[in-house]
């Protein structure tokens, strides 16, 4: 039985580390240029799993050297990689501009995640294994959409992250238990920049809301309960790439498990907090061990 199925991408993270983020028409020097195993949905999985879940990955990587990383770095962090597919052409790439203040630019090219518009036979199964789906929206939506449609089948608790943001059609929304935008996503969904006054409107569509609010940890919101902020531990942030889904994955580990809300969103925020510390996204994740460590703290 696995505990957590993520439904999602893969990608190589092309990533620089510069001063400042060029403009259009400026050229600036990098440090360097690092290829850091990435994409929200892989970094949804490493996260759980370094955190304690029993996770598989549904996906697709490239039939090239990226792919061929993409899987083992799946692998060795503990993810069920029996669902992968090996598209034929290049797997996703993101690239990546990272500035001194640990903020990030992306542009992400879908590459063999573009070939995921749909679910595999055995696919449904997996879903129907677990106790949380984990979607975000870096595979095509018709693929999201038929996952979010099986879980509800099996009534299997589905978590979005609804990133990169994009508006979203109701059939998804209505069969997602738990949606986590950040401020940017959630105003893009609601029209609606306050996160407060966003998570409510999001209320109208979805049980729960967690409004990721990056250094300012985040805002949950449950149908008939009053809003609830959860602050991060305060840290020096180098590199907040996966911040975001390092924070989901620790957080189904942490609700998967029994905790209450408030504190497993504690712990997720932990977990973010010790990955912004260190640079990447897949690569700084952290394990169990630490994260408990600074959730005590
Ligand atoms: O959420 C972070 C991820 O977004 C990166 O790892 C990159 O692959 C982009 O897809
Ligand atoms: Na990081």
């Amino acid at each position: 039985m696995t505990d957590i199925v993520v439904l999602g991408s893969t990608n190589m993270d092309l990533v620089t580390y510069v001063e400042k983020a060029p403009q259009r028409g400026e050229t600036v020097p990098g440090r360097e240029l690092r290829t850091i195993p990435g994409g929200k949905g892989a970094n949804q999985a490493i996260a759980a799993a370094r955190a304690g879940g029993t996770v598989s990955m549904i996906g697709a990587v490239g039939n090239d050297a990226f792919g061929t990383r993409l899987r083992s770095t799946l692998e060795h962090s503990g993810v069920d990689t029996d669902d992968l597919r090996t598209a034929d052409g290049p797997s996703g790439t993101a690239h990546i501009v990272v500035d001194a203040e640990g903020g990030n630019a992306i542009v992400v090219v879908p590459g063999a995640n573009g070939t995921l518009d749909h679910l595999s036979p055995g696919d449904e199964g997996v879903i129907a294994s677990a106790s949380t789906l984990l979607l975000q929206l870096e595979i095509p939506l018709p693929a999201v959409l038929a996952g979010a449609r099986a879980a509800r089948r099996h009534g299997v608790r589905t978590v979005l992250t609804p990133s990169p943001a994009q508006p979203l059609p109701g059939e998804l929304l209505a069969a997602v238990d738990l949606l986590v935008p950040n401020e940017h996503e959630a105003a893009v969904l609601t029209g609606r920049t306050d996160p407060r006054e966003a998570a409510g409107a999001l209320l109208d569509r979805v049980p729960e809301v967690v409004v990721t609010l990056g250094a300012a940890g985040c805002l949950y919101a449950a149908r008939g309960a009053e809003p609830l902020t959860v602050p991060a531990p305060e840290v020096t942030a180098v590199d907040t790439t996966g911040a975001g889904d390092t924070f989901v994955g620790a957080l189904a580990v942490a609700s998967g498990e029994g905790r209450p809300m408030p504190d497993a969103l504690r712990w997720a925020a932990a977990a973010a907090a010790l990955s912004v510390q260190r640079e990447g996204a897949t690569v700084s994740m952290p394990y169990r061990p630490e994260i408990d460590e600074l959730y005590a703290s």
